[in-house]
């Protein structure tokens, strides 16, 4: 078993919540809830509440990420957010390729890779997402679809740059929905994302990989599906909107 040794990571992805006002009551009220977590905390905010998170968690165990990334480091890029300045701002993560934003902001495979490679390379720690629609699993493409996206995203990254990478499984489906994969749906693609990794890399950085479940994880179902022995964390995003809930969770990723 090897689910012991890796870092178990429950990150709040916010999306468009919350201002820097409602942050701030939000992150004050989630900081005594998850002060004892055993697993790695982090709150994924939008752009405009990196300041006040970043201020209020110094000194806690909860670490800022953002939602998205740039990979230019500076330049004629209206309305893009450059690594360094995340760094400089003092966030930790930073969430990639959600599939709100392939959906929505033309986000593709490869503009997902680059970005994931500036914030290597920047120092940030990129969580990646991937994950099959409705049709595609009905298809019965899930499994080629994603190892598609894996592949193409950790292209170019060494071994070592594994060490820093987070993916999370997210079928999207499953996002906003309510409705869950069953654990052993969660399972079967973080297992199988876990074998592209050693295909790839080797069996010592899948291993050491920190792979994710996402959609509609909530208080309820959290131990559930971080019981499986290939989900290493969550990545939630209704339920970290509610501090206690994300504190449920929290608590039933630690170890
Ligand atoms: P959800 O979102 O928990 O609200 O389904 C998860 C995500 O989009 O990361």
């Amino acid at each position: 078993m090897n689910k012991e040794k890796r870092t178990a990571i429950i990150a709040g992805n916010w999306k468009m919540n919350k201002t820097a006002s409602e942050a701030k009551e939000l992150i004050e009220s989630l900081i005594p809830l998850v002060k004892d977590a055993g697993c790695t905390v982090i709150i994924g905010v939008p752009f405009t509440d990196i300041a006040v998170a970043v201020d209020l968690t110094k000194g806690t165990n909860i670490h800022v990420a953002a939602q998205n990334v740039h990979f230019k480091d500076s330049g004629a890029y209206t309305g893009e957010i450059s690594p360094r300045m995340l760094t400089e701002a003092g966030v930790e993560y930073v969430i990639i390729g959600h599939s709100e934003r392939r959906q929505y902001f033309g986000e593709t495979d490869e503009t997902v890779n680059l970005r994931a490679r500036a914030a290597l390379a920047a120092g940030l720690k990129p969580i990646i997402c991937v994950g099959e629609s409705l049709e595609q699993r009905e298809a019965g493409v899930t499994e080629e679809f994603v190892c598609r996206q894996v592949v193409m995203a950790l292209l170019n990254m060494t071994a070592e740059d594994l060490a820093n990478v987070v993916i999370a499984y997210e079928p999207i489906w499953a996002i906003g929905t309510g409705k869950t994969a069953t654990k052993e749906q969660a399972e079967e693609v973080c297992a199988f994302i876990r074998k592209v990794v050693e295909e790839n890399y080797s069996k010592a950085v899948a291993d050491a990989l920190t792979i994710q479940y996402g959609g509609s994880m909530n208080a309820g179902n959290a131990a559930d599906l971080l019981s499986m022995e290939d989900i290493d964390g969550g990545l939630i995003g209704g339920a970290s909107l509610k501090p206690n809930d994300f504190a449920v969770i929290v608590g039933a990723a630690s170890k």
